[in-house]
């Protein structure tokens, strides 16, 4: 099979371009190396994949002989009021638009990356897909847009467009403004962790290769139009998880109390049911194997630059 993965030198996208590789797909990886983080990182995520530079809020994906896409490109990070709201909307509404205009027209499957910060403070926990969505972050917002536009394409072109809500993906490769990421590289630099509030916030964390099994899962069996939570299994909370990373690392974080980020949610838990009953997909990595995983990775980057 042929697939566009879009976004692909970016932390989640990179290691669906190669697990779909190593299964024997054919792979064309898009993304514009945004300067959101170092690009010389997108660099490092891509090494291997012949990665084409195209801004899809511009430039219009040729998806001639390809099978379905894959769209993970986008402007990531809850933490979005403010100046950056135009690079929000360009890159995930804008971009997301057009890819959804390209894939109609062509007729194929597109799964995208849709995001656990559509349900802002949940009504329930764990939270079903049938949640009403209340963003509270302007990221959150756009991301809730593609699903809109996804229904909308749907109706007007017959697009079939499979929604994944993903909660908090973690790993190798992480971006750099994350928080296992941050904490990762003071503990190996030195430095002051800045913890946004209490630090008794929690999520869903979702280690990277599930994130990665469910998208292909999505891809190969999912019913058209389906909308699922892609969610770790254990809820923890940061300072829970900053114990837990020092453990593995044998090292201890300086850690400081800085105000709660605005858009930032009290705490994420999904209900996976749907995807379980539909596509037998479970989270499989537990948080402490995923940080061991994460720490290797992370020191080995420090220890090779
Ligand atoms: P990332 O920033 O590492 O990857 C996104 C990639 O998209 C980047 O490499 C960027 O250069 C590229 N890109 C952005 N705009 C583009 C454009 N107009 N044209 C071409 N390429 C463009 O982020 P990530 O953490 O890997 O997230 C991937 C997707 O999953 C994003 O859509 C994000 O919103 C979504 N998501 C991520 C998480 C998470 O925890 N990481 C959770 C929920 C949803
Ligand atoms: C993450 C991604 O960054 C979003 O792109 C994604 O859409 C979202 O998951 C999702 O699940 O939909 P977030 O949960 O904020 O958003 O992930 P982290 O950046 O890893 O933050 C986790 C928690 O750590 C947050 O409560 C945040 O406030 C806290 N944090 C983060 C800090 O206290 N300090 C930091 O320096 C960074």
């Amino acid at each position: 099979m042929r697939f566009v993965v879009t976004g692909a030198a970016g932390f989640i996208g990179s290691h669906l371009a190669e697990t779909l590789r190593a299964r024997g797909d054919d792979v064309v990886s898009v993304d514009c190396f945004t300067d959101y983080y170092d690009p010389a990182e997108k660099e490092e995520n891509a090494r291997g994949l012949d990665v084409l530079r195209i801004d899809l809020a511009d430039e219009t994906l040729d998806l001639d002989g390809v099978d379905g896409v894959f769209h993970l490109a986008g402007q990531p990070g809850v933490r979005s009021f403010g100046e950056a709201f135009p690079l929000y909307l360009r890159r995930n509404v804008l971009a997301t638009q057009r890819v959804f205009q390209s894939s109609a027209e062509a007729g194929v499957r597109v799964v995208y990356a849709s995001s656990s910060s559509i349900y802002g403070e949940a009504e329930r926990y764990p939270t079903p897909e049938e949640t009403v969505p209340r963003p509270i972050s302007p990221y959150g917002i756009t991301k809730l847009a593609c699903e809109q536009l996804a229904h909308a394409y749907s109706t007007g072109f017959g697009l079939d467009a499979v929604a994944l809500r993903y909660f908090t993906v973690y790993g190798p490769r992480q971006r750099p403004d994350m928080f296992f990421r941050r904490v990762c590289d003071l503990l190996l630099g030195g430095g002051t962790f800045e913890i946004f509030g209490t630090g008794e916030q929690s999520r869903s964390f979702t280690e990277v290769s599930d994130a990665v099994r469910a998208t292909i899962a999505a891809m190969d069996g999912a019913p058209a139009g389906a909308t699922y939570n892609v969610g770790g299994g254990t809820e923890a909370s940061m300072l829970e998880a900053i114990a837990l990373l020092e453990g593995v690392s044998g090292r201890a974080l300086d850690v400081r109390h800085v105000d709660r980020a605005r858009g930032d949610v009290a705490r994420t838990r999904a209900d996976v049911s749907r995807i379980a009953a539909d596509l037998g997909w479970e989270p499989r990595v537990p948080l402490a194997d995923g940080l061991s995983r994460m720490w290797a990775w992370a020191s080995a980057r420090v220890a090779t630059p």
